[in-house]
């Protein structure tokens, strides 16, 4: 680095406010020294060499600002004969870096410096930096482009350690590039988890090798009569490792015992005499399937079924679904859930299921995601467990937006962008607060979508919003401010064309 004392230009910047920036998550705290950091072809990215993830981290931004800029910084090249400015990734332990997900940025006006405890802080403070990237370079300054980064300092940490977003690939397949260029956006606004909805009663999604016919029969149907389609083992196992490079947990879900039709129909064994006979369904009716939970050979079956996605499956969690099993008996469900439980534990993950599976005597450890009942939530909070909060009314990115927009459902309600931002997990059930909730989470079920693009027209631009309200803390969420940072995101929007709702609740920055 010590090549880098070469004479430098003085750049006179135009006076810049970081504040002031479009930045979504908004951060904990900017303080702005009102100068900037000149990006170009002069700058180089290092890293700190001790953890390999962190040099990861530096790959990433490099390649990133090379699709944005056209740049080609080197990372941890150390013949930068021209090298003037210096973007450095460090890991360090302060104490001021209280999550593994905290990180500092110090801009002037020739370094960047990014402190993080860990490759997932190091990983989300690149994306504030890529956000602070402006789309045009500065030509007028310099000889040369120059992409003008506002100076100051951002210290910053997520409000929610679990920040998510739900797929259900099961109503409809999405391919996996469809579900890679969603990674993409979760990971620019700075989401940690992705749920997949992976079986339901018109598709089962994941190839289980010691079940072949859950994909063979189950896996060929979907809502409307398409043909369906199925992840094997090594194309899911290319998404979570897809998602993990980008600090993205992936949570597997095999909703039960309800949602089942596809899997009862792929192996009658499974069926419950009182749920409605196995066919193939195409409709979008819920809550007539069901699992025989008074079987053992249930119980075997689950268990290669666990087994087999959990070896695959490194983050810690496994969502049972346990939604909507109006057709089993009440004691068959408890009893179902708190076997399941158990098998769960013994493939060394943790719990997690829709609201309902509070009925049962579940371990503290497990976890309830709210999406329906407070008055479940609040049994989950009396046994301990944390909550993922989901509730359909704000976070259900498959209902509109309004009476004019396309696709989605209203059974909740409609969801105009103002309404799924204008809420706080931590207020939304009363008796619930901080100390309860794991979460948010924003899921887009796809009865009426059916590709990427209009799997985008639901999710943008309400899921940036419940980016924030995860991240934010409570007292930066505010509408009219947040509504113009949103405007700001078109450019982004643009260049990873992402079809977006362009509501006109939001003056969009459009040229
Ligand atoms: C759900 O919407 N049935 C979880």
């Amino acid at each position: 680095m010590a090549a880098c004392q070469t004479e430098k230009e003085e750049i006179n910047f135009p006076k810049t406010d970081l504040s002031n920036m479009p930045m979504i998550p908004k951060p904990l705290k900017t303080i702005p020294t009102g100068s900037a950091f000149g990006l170009d072809a002069g700058t180089a990215i290092y890293t700190s060499t001790t953890d390999p993830a962190f040099e990861k981290v530096g790959r990433f931004l490099s390649e990133n600002i090379k699709s944005k800029t056209g740049l080609e910084l080197g990372v941890n090249s150390s013949s930068e004969a021209k090298l003037e400015r210096l973007i450095y990734i460090n890991q360090s332990d302060s104490v001021d870096l209280e999550t593994p997900e905290s990180y500092q940025l110090y801009i002037k006006k020739d370094s960047i410096l990014l402190n993080a405890k860990t490759a997932a802080g190091a990983f989300r403070g690149i994306q504030t930096l890529q956000q602070l990237i402006p789309t045009k370079s500065n030509d007028t300054l310099t000889d040369h482009p120059l992409w003008v980064i506002p100076s100051g300092k951002i210290t910053d940490a997520p409000k929610y350690g679990y920040r998510s977003s739900m797929l259900d690939v099961a109503r409809h397949f999405f391919t996996v590039d469809e579900v890679k260029k969603y990674i993409d956006a979760l990971a620019y606004y700075k989401f940690n988890t992705l749920h997949l909805h992976l079986s339901d009663d018109q598709g089962w999604r994941i190839e289980i090798k010691s079940w072949p016919k859950l994909t063979e029969v189950g896996g060929a149907s979907e809502v409307g009569g398409g043909e369906g389609g199925f992840y094997t083992q090594e194309e899911y196992k290319d998404i979570v490792a897809y998602a993990a490079d980008r600090h993205i947990t992936v949570v597997p879900e095999i909703d039960m015992p309800g949602h089942t039709n596809s899997a009862s129909l792929s192996y009658p064994f499974l069926h419950y005499a009182g749920a409605e006979t196995p066919r193939v369904r195409t409709d979008m009716k819920v809550g007539y399937s069901s699992f025989d939970a008074q079987k053992d050979t249930v119980y075997s079956f689950l268990d290669d079924v666990i087994g087999e996605i959990a070896a695959i499956s490194p983050g810690p969690y496994f969502h049972i679904g346990g939604d909507e099993s109006h057709v089993t008996k009440k004691s068959d469900y408890i009893l179902f859930v708190e076997k399941v439980e158990k098998i769960v534990q013994k493939h060394n993950k943790r719990m997690v299921g829709w609201d309902e599976i509070a009925q049962a005597d579940i371990d503290s450890k497990s976890i309830v995601q709210l999406w329906n009942s407070a008055d479940n939530a609040l049994k989950a909070a009396d046994n301990g467990s944390k909550l993922i909060v989901s509730p359909a009314k704000k976070a259900y990115l498959d209902m509109k937006y309004d009476s004019i927009s396309e696709f989605g459902l209203h059974w909740a309600g409609y969801i105009p962008v103002d309404v799924g931002y204008n809420w706080d997990p931590e207020t939304y059930v009363e008796g619930i607060s901080k100390e309860n909730i794991l979460g948010i989470e924003a899921p887009l079920w796809s009865e009426t979508i059916s590709n990427g693009t209009e799997l985008e027209y639901l999710a943008f631009p309400r899921i940036i919003g419940y980016a924030e309200l995860g991240w934010s803390p409570s007292d930066h969420l505010d509408w009219e401010d947040y509504k113009v940072r949103l405007a700001a995101q078109v450019p982004y929007l643009e260049a990873m064309q992402i079809n977006y709702y362009p509501s006109k609740l939001v003056d969009w920055n459009k040229e």
